[in-house]
C-alpha cells in the first residue's frame, strides 16, 4: 500500500491551513457566537517567511473554517504574533462608523534591518468593523516604538476589570514587560518581570496574563504564561507558567509558588515537545471562570522540516485551564474543552483487564485510532508502571505511559515512523514528573492521525507530541513495565467529524 501525504498526515480534526506554513496562534477572541483564531502564516511557502495573520473561525473551537488572510505586511514590517480584543466600550474610538463593537488587533510589526540579521520590532494596532474578517491599520502606528531592544514582541492585551484599563504583556529579550492603556493607542510602561526567574534557556516569547479562580475557594490568582525557545523541559520550544498577583502595575509571584519553583521548575503547560506559543481566548471566560487556550502543535527544533509539503503544522486541541491548590501548592489543570465530547460516536468499554504481558485493547476495527478519545483509570498502581503501544503493520511503534520507579510519565516516538528529517525530532524519550499523589492514575488520550495529547491526573500533567507513521496506527496495546496489574477501566470513543 502507498498513501498520499494528505491521507497519512493531514489531521482529521486538528486545525491545519489548507496550504502553506503556519506557526503561533494569534488574536484569539470570541464574539457573536464565533471563536476566532488567527495564526502566523506564510502563504507563499511551506517554511517560515514574511508573516501574515491567517484566519479561521469556529462555533465550538473544534471544527474550524479557514477564512481569507486577515492582516498583510506593510511598510512597518511583517505581522508577527499578537492578540485581539473586543472593544465593547469603544475605548479606542474606532467603533464610530459601525454599531458592532470594534475588534482591535495588537501585533508586532517586524522589519528586517538592512545590512545585518537584526529586526526592528515595534507594536502596532489595526481595527475591524466586520467581526474580524478584515482589518484597517491605525494611522499612527507603531503605538509602541523601539530603538534598541533586539527581541521585543508578541503583545497580549487583556481588559483589567478591577481597574478599568487595558493591560499588555510583551516579551522583551528574556523578560516580560507590562504596560497599560485607556484607549489601546497610548501605552505606559509599568514594570517588568523575569530576571533570574524560571527558565532562561532561550528567548522569552508569547506571554499571556489572566486571572483564575482557585478551585473550591473564593480566592483568585493571576497566571502568567511565558513561552521559551529553546529551553523547554524536553528540548526546544515550550510554555512555562507562573502563579502570583497583579496589582495593576506589577506581577509578583506567590511566595509558596516561588519556593516550589526554585526547588524544581515543574510548571509547564505541556511537557511534550509539541505545544508552543499557546495563549488564551479574549472575551471567552467560562461561567466557572476557567480560561480557554490553544497552542501551536510543533517545535522550532524541527517544525520547518517535518514530512509534509502542502501545509506545515497543526494547532493543538482547544483546552480549558483551571487553577487548583492542594498540599502540593498551586497547579494548573489543563483539559480538552468539553465541546469535543459532542463528536463521540462508536464507544468501546472494558473493565478489570488483567495486564500480564502486551495485551491488545483496541484495534481499528473497533475504534478508528486515527480519530479517537480514550480514557483510562488504574487504581493502586504498585509495581513499576505500564507502557501503552500504538502500532501498525509496518512495524512503527509509539509508546507512552508511566514509570513508577522514577515517577515519570513518558512519550517515546523513537520508533514511531519517519524521523530522519531532523536529528532533534526523536533523539530521546520525553518525560514529565508526576505531581499528583493520588493512588488513582487517570488519563485522557486524544489521538489524531499524527498527534497524541495526553492529560494525566485530571490535567495536572499534559504531554503533546506529533509523529509521522508509515501507515496509520491500527492497534493499541498495554503491557506492565514489570509486574502484572489491573487496568480498572478503559473507555474509547471514535470521534466523528463527518
Ligand atoms: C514564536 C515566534 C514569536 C514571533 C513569531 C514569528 O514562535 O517566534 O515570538 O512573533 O513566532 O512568526
Amino acid at each position: 500500500v502507498s498513501y498520499s501525504e494528505e491521507e497519512l498526515y493531514r489531521p482529521n480534526f486538528h486545525f491545519t491551513p489548507k496550504k502553506a506554513w503556519m506557526n503561533d496562534p494569534n488574536g484569539m477572541f470570541y464574539y457573536n457566537g464565533y471563536y476566532h483564531l488567527y495564526f502566523q502564516y506564510h502563504p507563499e511557502s511551506s517554511v517560515w517567511g514574511p508573516m501574515h495573520w491567517g484566519h479561521a473561525t469556529s462555533t465550538d473551537m473544534i471544527t474550524w473554517n479557514e477564512q481569507p488572510i486577515a492582516i498583510y505586511p506593510d511598510e512597518l514590517g511583517t505581522i508577527f504574533s499578537g492578540s485581539a480584543v473586543v472593544d465593547i466600550g469603544n475605548t479606542s474610538g474606532f467603533g464610530k462608523v459601525s454599531k458592532a463593537a470594534p475588534i482591535v488587533a495588537i501585533y508586532t510589526s517586524s522589519k528586517k534591518l538592512e545590512g545585518n540579521d537584526n529586526w526592528k520590532q515595534t507594536q502596532s494596532i489595526a481595527y475591524s468593523h466586520d467581526e474580524g474578517k478584515t482589518f484597517t491599520k491605525y494611522d499612527n502606528n507603531p503605538v509602541i516604538d523601539n530603538s534598541n531592544i533586539k527581541d521585543f514582541r508578541d503583545p497580549k492585551v487583556m481588559w483589567d476589570e478591577e481597574r478599568n484599563k487595558w493591560v499588555m504583556v510583551l516579551a522583551a529579550g528574556d523578560k516580560i514587560m507590562f504596560y497599560d492603556s485607556k484607549d489601546l493607542k497610548n501605552w505606559n510602561l509599568l514594570s517588568d518581570f523575569g530576571q533570574g526567574i524560571g527558565g532562561h534557556g532561550g528567548v522569552w516569547e508569547c506571554p499571556d496574563l489572566f486571572k483564575l479562580p482557585v478551585l473550591g475557594t473564593e480566592e483568585s490568582k493571576w497566571v502568567l504564561f511565558v513561552s521559551i525557545n529553546p529551553g523547554g523541559p524536553n528540548g526546544g520550544s515550550a510554555t512555562q507558567y507562573f502563579i502570583g498577583d497583579f496589582d495593576g502595575t506589577k506581577f509578583t509571584m506567590d511566595k509558596e509558588f516561588e519556593t516550589a519553583l526554585n526547588k524544581e521548575h515543574n510548571y509547564w503547560i505541556d511537557f511534550g515537545r509539541d505545544n508552543y506559543a499557546g495563549v488564551s481566548w479574549s472575551n471567552a471566560t467560562r461561567k466557572d471562570g476557567s480560561k480557554l487556550i490553544l497552542g501551536w502543535m510543533s517545535n522550532w527544533d524541527y517544525a520547518q522540516v517535518v514530512p509534509t509539503e502542502t501545509w506545515r503544522s497543526a494547532m493543538t486541541i482547544a483546552r480549558k485551564v483551571q487553577l487548583q491548590k492542594n498540599d502540593n501548592g498551586y497547579r494548573l489543570l489543563i483539559n480538552p474543552v468539553e465541546e469535543l465530547t459532542n463528536y463521540r460516536s462508536t464507544k468501546y468499554k472494558k473493565e478489570n483487564i488483567v495486564v500480564k504481558n502486551d495485551t491488545k485493547i483496541i484495534d481499528s476495527k473497533t475504534i478508528d485510532l486515527a480519530s479517537a478519545e480514550i480514557q483510562f483509570n488504574i487504581s493502586n498502581l504498585k509495581e513499576e508502571g505500564f507502557t501503552f503501544n500504538l502500532t501498525n503493520k509496518q512495524g512503527d511503534t509509539l509508546s507512552f505511559g508511566y514509570n513508577h520507579t522514577d515517577k515519570n510519565f513518558f512519550i517515546d516516538r523513537r520508533k514511531s515512523g519517519k524521523r530522519d528529517f531532523s536529528e532533534k525530532f526523536a533523539n530521546h524519550v520525553s518525560i514529565a514528573k508526576r505531581t499528583s499523589i493520588s493512588a488513582d492514575l487517570k488519563g485522557t488520550i486524544i489521538l489524531d492521525k499524527t498527534s497524541i495529547e495526553i492529560f494525566f491526573d485530571n490535567g495536572e500533567t499534559v504531554m503533546t507530541e506529533i509523529f509521522f507513521p508509515n501507515a496509520p496506527f491500527n492497534k493499541l496495546s498495554i503491557k506492565p513495565n514489570h509486574q502484572e496489574f489491573v487496568l480498572d477501566n478503559i473507555e474509547a470513543n471514535k470521534l466523528n467529524f463527518n
